[in-house]
């Protein structure tokens, strides 16, 4: 089996204005002896700016959101179509916030992933079950209706990642235990691999959820997981550069 290429990426949420471009230069600086692929996924305005200081770097840029159409009347959207023309390589899609707060469906996701693969953006897929969810016992059941709704059959030979984010540890500090993440991944592993059969084995499967330099080595090298989503501590180079090095 090819074990896949391991992804780190920072999700900077509505966090950063130019100012913070000098932290994107620190990561790439850093990032120079990266053991993966190190991305960073601002906020949509700072894409053309990072795109142009980290040209030549091995750090990758990536979008938040994109809409599921290239091009409307959607006042206050960013299309797939326009990340790629900002210069992104990437695209974070139904991530938990969207989800909740904007009542993205898997089936909007989906949508959101095909116009992403449209307009040559590798998407990283975040699914992930609440609080409640993994109390009643549902988490494996929740997270594999999400996977195989969200991830439309044009992924298949295509370059993506899913994130498994669960929602009780995004920016709480809590995380799940080594087996709870194990068991979780493995899971999408099986999903996958049902999805777009053997092929499918180099897809990295990222966990997202309160992933600090402390805690980083533990989770990046538990059994399936192919990387990791960074929210809070990918704000700052040090604390970026802290998991990335943890690889
Ligand atoms: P966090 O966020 O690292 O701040 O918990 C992760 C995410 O939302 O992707």
């Amino acid at each position: 089996m090819t074990a896949p290429k391991p992804l780190i990426a920072g999700n900077w949420k509505m966090n950063g204005l130019r100012a913070s471009l000098a932290e994107a230069r620190a990561i790439a600086e850093g990032a120079r002896t990266a053991k993966g692929r190190v991305a960073i996924c601002p906020p949509a305005l700072l894409i053309p700016l990072m795109c142009e200081m980290l040209s030549g770097t091995n750090v990758l840029v990536g979008g938040q959101d994109a809409h599921w159409e290239a091009a409307g009347a959607f006042t206050g959207d960013v299309s797939a179509q326009m990340l790629k023309d900002a210069g992104a390589q990437l695209v974070i899609l139904g991530h938990s916030e969207r989800r909740a707060a904007y009542r993205e469906t898997d089936a909007i996701v989906a949508r959101k992933v095909q116009a992403a693969l449209a307009a040559g953006l590798e998407p990283i897929v975040c699914v992930g079950e609440t609080l409640d969810q993994r109390n009643a016992g549902d988490a494996l059941a929740v997270v594999t209706e999400q996977v195989r709704a969200s991830l439309p059959p044009e992924l298949a030979g295509q370059a993506f990642s899913v994130a498994y984010e669960p929602v009780w540890a995004i920016g709480t500090g809590l995380t799940p235990t080594t087996a709870e993440i194990e068991q979780m991944h493995r899971q999408v592993r099986a999903t996958l691999t049902t999805m777009f059969g053997a092929a499918s084995e180099t897809v990295p499967i990222l966990y997202g959820g309160s992933v600090k330099p402390p805690n980083a080595a533990g989770i990046l090298h538990a059994a399936e997981v192919g990387g990791a989503l960074v929210g809070g501590a990918s704000l700052k180079a040090e604390d970026f550069l802290g998991i990335v090095n943890a690889l």
